[in-house]
């Protein structure tokens, strides 16, 4: 991995929740760095701020303070519209836990809508859509639609939505939440075979051990901070060293 590549760095983001008197410090000062067809996974107990610190940085909430570079550019008002769409619409695709896929479209036009909603020329909206549809492997079920499909066949057109406009960022929270352990290990699969063919940098937040050992790096959250890190060193990723720092976290926070 070139070092140089930071496709994102996050700088000392803040995101304090107010409602009436209550405040809850749920990011406390986070900074990190994102390479170039990096996999990062962020594991933390719940409440620890993950899915906080992913919706900063996708723009689908304001930090209180902190600052988002891609590429070294400070993005000025990221987080405010008009600014917030084009920066989303430019650099981040978003997987989640549930599928969010429209009930009414076939698996092609979910895939497509990204693409149609950018108003990207037919020809061009075919070509991709099907280069997409084969890569996650649902061909046989580009006509049919979700219902018909099972939760990783879903998750597969998710993702496959998530990649079609090629955004330097992807941005998972529990991708596999809803997954049994072989449909799990399959959407890892593909997601690290995307991240390879397509050059893509991942963020994906998991409880899962198994799932944070096919990252490159792991970030572990308490309480809003950042509190310790796992770097990969071999092909697999060691689970036993993951779960152990998870553990440690996990201790940390029950006192
Ligand atoms: N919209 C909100 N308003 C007020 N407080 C919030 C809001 N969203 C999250 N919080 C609080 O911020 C903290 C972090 O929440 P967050 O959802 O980021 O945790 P998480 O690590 O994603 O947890 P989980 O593993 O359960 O999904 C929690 O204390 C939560 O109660
Ligand atoms: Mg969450």
């Amino acid at each position: 991995m070139n070092t140089n590549s930071k496709v994102l760095s996050v700088e000392e983001l803040v995101k304090t929740y107010e409602s009436g008197k209550n405040k809850v410090q749920a990011l406390k000062s986070i900074s990190l760095t994102l390479h170039e067809c990096e996999m990062l996974a962020i594991m933390g107990s719940s409440g620890s701020g993950k899915s906080t610190l992913l919706n900063l940085i996708g723009a689908l909430d304001s930090p209180t303070s902190g600052k988002i570079l891609i590429r070294g550019q400070e993005i000025q008002d990221y987080h405010i519209e008009p600014y917030a769409t084009k920066y989303r619409s430019q650099n981040i695709g978003f997987v989640f836990q549930a599928y969010n896929l429209l009930k009414d479209l076939t698996v092609e036009e979910n895939i497509a809508l990204p693409l149609i909603l950018k108003d990207v020329n037919k020809k061009e909206i075919k070509n991709k859509t099907t280069e997409m549809i084969e890569l996650v492997g649902l061909s046989k079920w580009k006509t049919h639609r979700p219902v018909e499909l099972s939760g990783g066949q879903q998750q597969r057109v998710a993702i496959a939505r998530a990649l079609i406009t090629s955004p330097p960022i992807i941005l998972a929270d529990e991708p596999t939440g809803n997954l049994d352990y072989n449909t799990t290990i399959e959407i890892l699969d593909i997601i690290k075979e995307m991240k390879e063919k397509l050059k893509q940098s991942i963020i994906l937040v998991t409880h899962d051990p198994m799932v944070a050992s096919y990252a490159d790096r792991v970030i572990f959250l308490s309480d809003g901070n950042i509190i310790d890190e796992y770097t990969k060193n071999s092909e697999k990723g060691d689970i036993s060293q993951i779960l152990d720092k998870f553990r440690k976290i996990l201790e940390v926070r029950n006192g």
